[in-house]
C-alpha cells in the first residue's frame, strides 16, 4: 500500500493537451483570483546584468555588483558566465524536443508529490487548488541518486550531463562569492550546505501557448525554497517576474545569459542580508516558453540556521534551525500560493519577530569586509573562469 503523498489526489491534466485543443476560454481550474492576475504591462526596469568575467578584469567592482544584486534584488544576470553558448542554447531545445513528444512517451515518467521527480503538470497536492498553467520535468541529480532520465530525445542525457558539470562549477564559485562579500571563509555556504554532499535538481518548465494569458500564471509567485537557483531563460520568450518594492519587473534576458537568484535557505543562512525574493512567470499567447531552473541546495539534513558570524546583539538570529528537509516536506504538499501563505511559520521566524521581518537595511560596506580573502579567492577564481572562457 502507497502512503497518500503516492498519488495525486485528482487526475492530472497535461497543460500542453489544453494548450493544442484549440479552445479559446481555460478552463476554470486556471483562472487565478482578480489580485493575482498579472499585469503584463512592462516597464522598462530590468533586474542587474553582471559581466562574470568581471571577476578577472575588475574584481573588487564585480564583487560589490554581485553584493548589491543579492540584497537588493536577490536576482542578477550573468554574462559571460563561460558556460558554452552552443551548450545552453542545445540542453534548452533538448528539453523543448522533450515536451513535444507524444503524450506516451511522457506519460512514461508520471510523477508524484512524493518526490516529484518525473514529468507532471502541478505543483501541490490540495484538491481543487487553483492550478498553473505549465508543464515540468523535474530531474533529480545530487546527491548521487538514481535519476530519472528521460530516453527521448536520446541525446538529452549527454548533453544534460555536460550541462549540469558547468552549472555547478558555476554555483560552486558563486557561493564563494556570496561568502565573501559578507565577510565570510569562502567555503561558509558549500560547508553549510554539507560540502560534496550538496544537492541538485533541474526543473525544466515548458509554458504552452495560452489563450487567455491575462487570467493565469505560467507559475504562480513564489519564492524558491532551495538555496540558489540558476536559470536558462527562453531567450525569444519573456515571462519571468520578480518582485521589487511593490512592482512587478519583468526580466529583459540578454542572450545567452544566466540568471540567479538567492532561495530561501540563503536567505536564513545570510539571516535574512541577502533575500529570497518572490517571482513568477506569465504566459503567452502566440509562442510557448522553456526555461531550465537548476536548484542549488543543501544536502537534506542539514540543519540550516543563520550562520553565527552573521548573528550579533544588534542583528539577532532572525529564523529558528531546520532541516532542509522538514522545509521541502512542507513545501511539497502545498502549491506556490500556500506557500506564501504559510512562510512565516516555515521559515521559523522568531515568535516575537513575526510579521515584522525586517532586511536589515544596514548592509557590510567595503570598510567592513576583509578584502585580503577576496583578493585571495580572485586569484583562484580566475584561473578557474580562464579555463571555462570561450571567448
Ligand atoms: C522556478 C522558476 C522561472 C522561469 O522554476 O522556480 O521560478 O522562468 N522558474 O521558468
Ligand atoms: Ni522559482
Amino acid at each position: 500500500m502507497g502512503s497518500l503523498d503516492d498519488y495525486w489526489p485528482e487526475p492530472v491534466v497535461c497543460v500542453q493537451s489544453l494548450s493544442d485543443s484549440g479552445n479559446l476560454s481555460i478552463p476554470d481550474r486556471y483562472i487565478k483570483p482578480q489580485p493575482e492576475r498579472p499585469s503584463l504591462s512592462v516597464n522598462d526596469m530590468n533586474i542587474p546584468v553582471i559581466d562574470f568575467n568581471g571577476l578577472v578584469t575588475s574584481p573588487e567592482a564585480t564583487m560589490k555588483q554581485i553584493s548589491k544584486a543579492c540584497r537588493e534584488w536577490g536576482f542578477f544576470q550573468l554574462v559571460n558566465h563561460g558556460v558554452r553558448t552552443d551548450l545552453v542554447d542545445g540542453v534548452r531545445e533538448t528539453w523543448r524536443e522533450f515536451f513535444h513528444e507524444p503524450m506516451e512517451v511522457k506519460q512514461k515518467y508520471a510523477n508524484s508529490p512524493k518526490t516529484y521527480e518525473g514529468f507532471g503538470s502541478r505543483l501541490g497536492t490540495e484538491k481543487g487548488a487553483i492550478l498553473d498553467w505549465n508543464d515540468y520535468y523535474y530531474l533529480h541529480y545530487r546527491p548521487p541518486c538514481n535519476t530519472k532520465w528521460p530516453d527521448q530525445p536520446p541525446s538529452l542525457r549527454e548533453v544534460m550531463e555536460e550541462y549540469t558539470s558547468e552549472i555547478l562549477r558555476l554555483g560552486a564559485a558563486l557561493l564563494k562569492v556570496f561568502a565573501v562579500n559578507l565577510g565570510l571563509k569562502e567555503d561558509s555556504f558549500q560547508s553549510a550546505f554539507g560540502g560534496n554532499d550538496f544537492g541538485a535538481c533541474l526543473r525544466a518548465n515548458f509554458y504552452p501557448k495560452c489563450p487567455q494569458p491575462d487570467l493565469t500564471l505560467g507559475l504562480s509567485s513564489h519564492s524558491d525554497p532551495g538555496g540558489m537557483a540558476i536559470l536558462l531563460p527562453d531567450e525569444q520568450v519573456c515571462g519571468l517576474q520578480v518582485r521589487k518594492d511593490d512592482q512587478w519587473v519583468t526580466i529583459k534576458p540578454e542572450p545567452h545569459a544566466i540568471i540567479v537568484n538567492i532561495g530561501d535557505q540563503i536567505q536564513v543562512l545570510s539571516n535574512a542580508i541577502y533575500k529570497s525574493v518572490e517571482h513568477r512567470v506569465v504566459v503567452n499567447p502566440n509562442k510557448e516558453r522553456v526555461s531550465l531552473a537548476y536548484f542549488y541546495n543543501p544536502k537534506s539534513d542539514m540543519l540550516i540556521q543563520p550562520i553565527s558570524e552573521l548573528v550579533t546583539s544588534n542583528k539577532p538570529a532572525l529564523y529558528l534551525p531546520m532541516t532542509f528537509e522538514e522545509y521541502r516536506g512542507f513545501i511539497r504538499t502545498k502549491g506556490p500560493q500556500d506557500v506564501k501563505r504559510y512562510k512565516h511559520q516555515i521559515t521559523f521566524e522568531r515568535p516575537s519577530d513575526k510579521n515584522t521581518l525586517k532586511i536589515p537595511s544596514e548592509t557590510l560596506e567595503p570598510n567592513d569586509v576583509k578584502w585580503n580573502p577576496i583578493h585571495n579567492l580572485i586569484k583562484r577564481l580566475r584561473e578557474d573562469i580562464a579555463n571555462v572562457m570561450t571567448i
